[in-house]
């Protein structure tokens, strides 16, 4: 679906922890799919911030994203009323692909999970096997809805077990960087293929200005991609990590 730019309403929005907000937007995008992101106007701000969209009601047009607070833009999201105007561009990126025959394993770290709580939900539709694993630094950090929820340690720490006792096909992940890097290593010493969701600063958000080019290696052949256009999701064993 191509993307286009949206007004939504401020449908309700809800904190879900010490500093993140959920919200719900409702208006006429008519579908998206996991792993794809918004790109939301802030006022006073000539960048858009971008968000992963963490669920989709279809029937009712509503959208929603999950919120960390860093900045003014997102402190500026936090602070909107039911039926305040969102100006937003949407869908935004590839998405993650879906394989109907695959166990799967679901990495997330911190805000990380908001892609894979949509994920989780669409492969709960066509009845795919999934685990969700989610990490958080402290218990007021934790985002509700996996089924196995690590605080304080490494969300890897016990990620070579998971993969075994479950059986698992494949995994997607999302997080920090560095978490992103030691599962595709990990899923590529076992051989099982691994789908990683990049975050970047964006400054277009449209694959025009080239600000979030990474580098991946596909056929013996380096060559540039950006995370917005061409992402933000990439096989964890192409990427050229730093
Ligand atoms: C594909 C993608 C999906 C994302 N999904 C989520 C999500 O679901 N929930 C969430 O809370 N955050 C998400 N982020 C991060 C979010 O975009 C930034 O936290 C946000 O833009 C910060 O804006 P700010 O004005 O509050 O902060 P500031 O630090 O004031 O931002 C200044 C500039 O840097 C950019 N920026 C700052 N931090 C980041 C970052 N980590 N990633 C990308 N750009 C950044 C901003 O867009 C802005 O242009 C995502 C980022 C990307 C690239
Ligand atoms: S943000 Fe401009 S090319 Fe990706």
């Amino acid at each position: 679906m191509k993307s286009k730019n949206y007004i939504g309403k401020i449908k309700t929005i809800t904190k879900i922890n010490k500093d993140v907000y959920k919200l719900d937007i409702s208006s006429a995008l008519q579908d998206c799919k996991s792993g794809q992101f918004i790109s939301v106007l802030c006022p006073n701000k000539t960048l858009r911030r971008p968000f992963s969209i963490c669920d989709f009601d279809k029937e009712n047009k509503i959208l929603s994203i999950l919120i960390k607070l860093k900045g003014e833009g997102t402190k500026y999201l936090s602070n909107l009323k039911e039926n305040d105007e969102i100006n937003f561009l949407a869908p935004m990126g590839n998405g993650f692909e879906l394989f109907e025959d695959k166990k799967a394993l679901l990495v997330g770290a911190g805000i990380g999970i908001a892609p894979l709580l949509f994920l989780k939900k669409e492969m709960k539709k066509k009845n795919i096997t999934n685990y969700l694993v989610s990490g958080f630094k402290t218990e007021d950090e934790i985002i509700k809805g996996s089924d196995k929820t690590v605080v304080g340690g490494s969300v890897l720490d016990d990620i070579e077990n998971i993969i075994k006792d479950k059986n698992i096909d494949i995994i997607y992940s999302c997080g920090p960087n560095i978490v992103l890097k030691k599962l595709s290593q990990t899923a590529k010493k076992l051989n099982i293929p691994c789908y990683v969701a990049l975050e970047r600063v964006m400054a277009c958000s449209i694959g025009v200005c080239r600000g979030c080019i990474i580098k991946l290696i596909k056929n013996n052949e380096i060559n540039n991609f950006s995370v917005c256009k061409d992402g933000p999701i990439f096989k964890g064993e192409e990427i050229l990590w730093d």
